[in-house]
């Protein structure tokens, strides 16, 4: 199996990948933004998407695109053929699609919305939380995205604050200002023990050393 960042050589994919999107969400019986061929070979001619292949067959895919001029990247459209379902391949395409996208625009949120369970537990594995749409881009243009869905009235209803969607962020100051957190909690717990085996070095009362650092 080969997953990479799709190039022109993919473009004939375009409608199968379309087709499949569309045949899967009529069978899980679901709301999806509706994908055209032109839109798809975009995103491939762009060096945004990820595709893969079984020597010749189509095998899965997704996409990135931006929103609010950049400051939001979406890793979109993901969809695996039934035949190479349950494998670990959708992990492996949205692995490759979120490095790409951390590559190419390091300082953008990145986001997703969905009903599907797979895609949760991947995001989340990815480091994705997730939180209301209001902390989503407020781009006009994504959310237009909605209104091929099935399920668009009812975003509508609730003035576009829910859905049925997750809306799911990997925000990447966020994360990098909760590694340094985590990396002075393990530096301060590597510093205490330092610290009392030199206490107990010294002789020490042990009661009191423990007392001190509530063993
Ligand atoms: C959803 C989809 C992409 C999953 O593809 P896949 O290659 O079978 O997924 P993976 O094998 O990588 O599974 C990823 C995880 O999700 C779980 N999972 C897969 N399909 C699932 C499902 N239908 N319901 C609940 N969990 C599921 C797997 O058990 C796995 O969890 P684990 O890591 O704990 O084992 C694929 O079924 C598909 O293309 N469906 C139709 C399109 C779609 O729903 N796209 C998402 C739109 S947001």
């Amino acid at each position: 199996m080969q997953i990479l960042i799709a190039n022109d050589k993919h473009i004939h994919y375009a409608q199968e990948i379309c087709d499949t999107i569309e045949e899967s969400a009529k069978q899980r019986g679901t709301g999806i933004a509706k994908r055209t061929p032109e839109y798809i070979t975009t995103k491939i001619q762009n060096g945004n998407a990820v595709i893969a292949i079984e020597g010749k067959k189509f095998a899965g895919f997704c996409y990135i695109e931006t929103w609010g001029h950049g400051k939001f990247v979406a890793n979109s459209g993901l969809i695996v053929h039934p035949d190479f379902r349950g494998q670990g391949l959708a992990t492996e395409i949205k692995k490759k699609v979120f490095q790409h996208s951390r590559e190419k625009f390091p300082e953008a949120k990145i986001f997703g919305i969905t009903t599907g369970l797979a895609v949760m537990k991947i995001n989340y594995d990815l480091g994705y939380e997730p939180v209301t749409f209001s902390e989503l881009t407020d781009d006009p243009s994504f959310w237009n995205g909605c209104k091929t869905c099935r399920n668009y009235d009812i975003l509508m209803r609730n003035e576009g604050k829910m859905c049925l969607c997750t809306g799911m962020l990997y925000d990447p100051i966020e994360k990098q200002k909760n590694n340094k957190a985590q990396l002075k909690h393990n530096n301060n717990s590597k510093v205490f023990k330092r610290l009392k085996s030199i206490k107990e070095s010294l002789h020490l009362p042990k009661d009191k050393l423990d007392k001190i650092f509530k063993k």
